[in-house]
């Protein structure tokens, strides 16, 4: 990797000590803003196009423009990555209403500000707890309607999943999942959430964020001949699973060995759990869906 990492804001590469955005900027001051996050392993983007196709749907919802086609896009993020020469990256790109000078802004009037960040692959829990499974809490707080914040926004407004997230490490759990406001299973601040009972799968449908991880685990879970049923659940779900596991571009599947208090009862990380992540990265590294970098 070179010494600073490269970063394409606006059309140009320039490195990290440069890519500056205004105090004025709107994803700053108001979280006014759409990203996506997408990773290569061995030189190969996972489900580029997928990631490109949720972030266009979180673009035209937030009625954010840019002049950047979907190619446009696949291109300035695979010559992002190349010159920062990452083989094992986590890649986010991000778009913000952008700048006004005036106090009071018309929110129509911007000039959206784009940019793409590449980083070293990154897992959301260390080797240990992604080989003895993490510990999970439930938030008291709820995830967004539909008709207020839908889930599927995958947008910068995140403080309630960030105060989701210090609650659960202050109450000395590794990650979060909340409760949708009809009181079912939603998701978790960058994961969705998987339970096998029965030999069946299980997942949560509506109101969450439509990973592209958790899609790749139903696709993976119907060729290997296991059921996968997306479903309202409740957190006696969660309590009584034969195996629990959160999914994310950051690691694929994470066992969750402990919830709310309550262990899992079987062994950690199941066996389904295991057949899932090993078929999952063999597929990465088979360069199945994958867009070669180099
Ligand atoms: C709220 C939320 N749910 C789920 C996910 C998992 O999505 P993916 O599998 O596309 O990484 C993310 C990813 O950041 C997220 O932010």
């Amino acid at each position: 990797m070179s010494e600073q990492p490269i970063i394409y804001m606006n059309g140009d590469f320039v490195p990290l000590s440069e890519a500056k955005i205004s105090i004025l900027d709107q994803g700053f001051l108001l979280g006014d803003g759409v990203f996506d996050v997408v990773s290569a392993w061995k030189g190969s983007l996972y489900k580029l196009d997928a990631h490109i196709e949720r972030f266009f749907q979180s673009l035209q919802a937030a009625m954010l423009n840019t002049s950047m086609s979907h190619d446009d896009w696949r291109a300035a993020i695979i010559e992002t990555v190349r010159r920062n020469e990452l083989q094992d990256a986590t890649i986010r790109f991000i778009v913000t209403r952008g700048v006004s000078t005036k106090v009071v802004a018309d929110p129509r009037d911007f000039e959206p500000t784009i940019i793409i960040w590449p980083a070293p692959y990154i897992f959301l829990a260390d080797e240990q707890k992604r080989a003895e499974g993490i510990r999970l809490f439930i938030s008291h707080l709820r995830a967004f309607t539909p008709d207020s914040l839908d889930p599927r926004y995958k947008c910068l407004d995140r403080l309630h999943f960030q105060l989701a997230k210090i609650e659960a490490l202050d109450a000395g759990c590794d990650d979060v999942v909340w409760l949708t406001q009809g009181g079912h299973v939603g998701e978790g601040p960058a994961s969705n959430l998987f339970i096998a009972r029965g030999g069946k799968l299980f997942t949560p449908g509506d109101g969450i964020l439509h990973g592209i991880t958790r899609q790749a685990f139903m696709e993976i879970a119907a060729e290997a001949g296991i059921e996968c049923i997306e479903a309202n659940l409740t957190p006696f779900d969660l309590y009584s699973a034969d195996e629990l596991f959160t999914c994310s571009t950051a690691g694929g599947a994470l066992a969750v060995r402990e919830i709310a208090g309550r262990k899992i009862q079987g062994p950690v990380p199941g066996p389904i759990t295991q057949k899932l992540d090993r078929l999952y990265w063999e597929k990465r590294e088979s360069g199945t869906d994958g867009t070669p970098l180099y």
